[in-house]
């Protein structure tokens, strides 16, 4: 007999059915075991009666927690089991055996990170999961969508993107300090609008901040894309369809997983109905000012308390626009209005999520790179294939990277961006 999912089971209501799947719970008396199965799709009661198991009884009892079994039986209605069925088992097989399971209920965080390749199996890792699973999904459908190609940039390179404090270098054979894991695509990807003209990517990204908080990973999940012949608006506005492209997915598949995370639906609802809110970094200050009563100096970057009063004034994501030259990347383009500021957006989420994406239109202006460059302690030789798409056939262009993490934190509502990746890795995690 085929076996079927246990959702599949319970949408098909009464009948023989053949589950496969683990204990989830288990108890007993000494004439019926009580097992409660679990698959990837939800769980069901099963239940095993003595008289028909009398020669494999002992085995029966001593079934553990996580032990995986196929099982056979006859599925009811039952409104006092855990999902509203249950089944009579009438043959069943343990395939594996399992003992002593390390993770009972109430252990610590740390426990929990030390035991993550067997907490996956949770109840609230494998809602996270099939969340994250969406998510991906609903990203690459977006830009298929929206006519970009897939396109990868390497992750070995040889310059820095955001910031030469925090990169991981590499031993690449005999060379020390010249090899560093990628911290964005973009440097790589930028060369290649001139021939896919739009494209986007799904990567790893790598930073050595030495940040231990809610929101840093040392490695994470970084979807970026980068366009031709655009201007600043139309990055910000891809931004925007973006995210709400991910939440309609969410929203449409995930009700029960964010059900079981107890996540607020309401907070993620108006990010679908209603504009981002766009402002400039010059007058968020303003509004910091008068509505949070904090002064932040001109020309200083926003930190996350700033960033958190903020958001915490709106319930969509903020767009704040044109920061502070000298607080941004180097290939961000200066503002024709004014050379003080560049063309550079950060995504702030709601409910004190933070940053979740960060763009900007390019610079194009060959010198002012170089000089940027310069001023930063960086040699431009060493960018030389990086200034050859400035020197034949430059376009205006711009894209922008979304921390994957950090987008499906704020969707499920989670405390730290450490249960948004299967195996966080931060500072001071790199095991398992
Ligand atoms: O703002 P960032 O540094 O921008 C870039 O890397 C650009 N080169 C992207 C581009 O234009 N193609 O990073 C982009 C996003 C941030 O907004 C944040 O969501 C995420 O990457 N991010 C992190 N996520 C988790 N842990 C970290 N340590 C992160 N650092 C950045």
């Amino acid at each position: 007999m085929k076996k079927i999912s246990i959702q599949d089971a319970i949408t098909q209501g009464s009948g023989e059915v053949a589950l496969h799947g683990w204990v989830f719970r288990e108890r007993g008396s000494n004439k019926l075991k009580f097992i409660v199965l679990r698959d990837s799709t939800t769980i069901i009661q099963c239940i095993f009666d003595r008289q028909k198991f009398e020669n494999s009884w002992d085995e029966i009892d001593h079934l553990q927690v996580e032990a995986s079994l196929e099982i056979r039986g006859e599925l009811r209605k039952d409104e006092r089991a855990p999902t509203g069925y249950e089944v009579q088992v009438n043959s069943y097989q343990v395939i594996g055996k399992s003992e002593n399971f390390p993770i009972v209920k109430d252990q610590s965080t740390e426990f929990l990170a030390d035991n993550r390749h067997l907490w996956l199996r949770s109840r609230r890792m494998t809602a996270i999961l099939k969340i994250r699973s969406t998510v991906f999904g609903a990203i690459h459908e977006f830009f298929h969508k929206q006519g970009f190609y897939e396109y990868q940039s390497p992750i070995f390179q040889a310059v820095q993107c955001e910031g030469g404090s925090d990169l991981f270098s590499v031993d690449y054979f005999e060379k020390k300090n010249e090899v560093f894991l990628s911290q964005s695509w973009q440097l790589y990807a930028e060369p290649a609008i001139f021939s896919l003209e739009k494209i986007y990517t799904i990567a790893p990204s790598f930073r050595a901040e030495p940040s231990k908080t809610s929101r840093h990973l040392t490695e994470y999940w970084h979807a970026e894309m980068e366009l031709a012949w655009c201007n600043f608006k139309d990055i910000q506005n891809y931004g925007e369809k973006l995210i709400k492209h991910v939440f309609k997915r969410v929203l449409e598949r995930n009700k029960p997983e964010l059900a079981v995370l107890e996540r607020d639906i309401s907070k993620l609802e108006p990010v679908l109905k209603k504009k981002f809110v766009r402002m400039t970094y010059t007058h968020a200050l303003k509004i910091l000012q008068e509505q949070a009563s904090l002064d932040v100096e001109w020309g200083k970057d926003l930190r996350t308390i700033e960033e958190d009063k903020l958001t915490a004034l709106y319930d969509v994501p903020v767009i704040c626009t044109h920061y502070p030259k000298k607080v941004k990347a180097f290939y961000m383009m200066e503002d024709p209005k004014n050379a003080d500021v560049v063309q550079g957006c950060d995504f702030l989420a709601p409910e004190g999520h933070g940053e979740i994406i960060g763009g900007s239109q390019r610079e194009h202006d060959l010198e002012k790179i170089k000089e940027r460059l310069r001023a930063q302690g960086e040699d431009p030789i060493k960018y030389e294939f990086y200034l050859d798409t400035r020197r034949y056939g430059s376009v205006p262009h711009g894209g922008f990277g979304l921390g994957v993490e950090r987008l499906i934190k704020w969707i499920c509502g989670l405390d730290s961006i450490k249960d948004a990746i299967p195996f966080p890795r931060t500072m001071e995690r790199y095991k398992p």
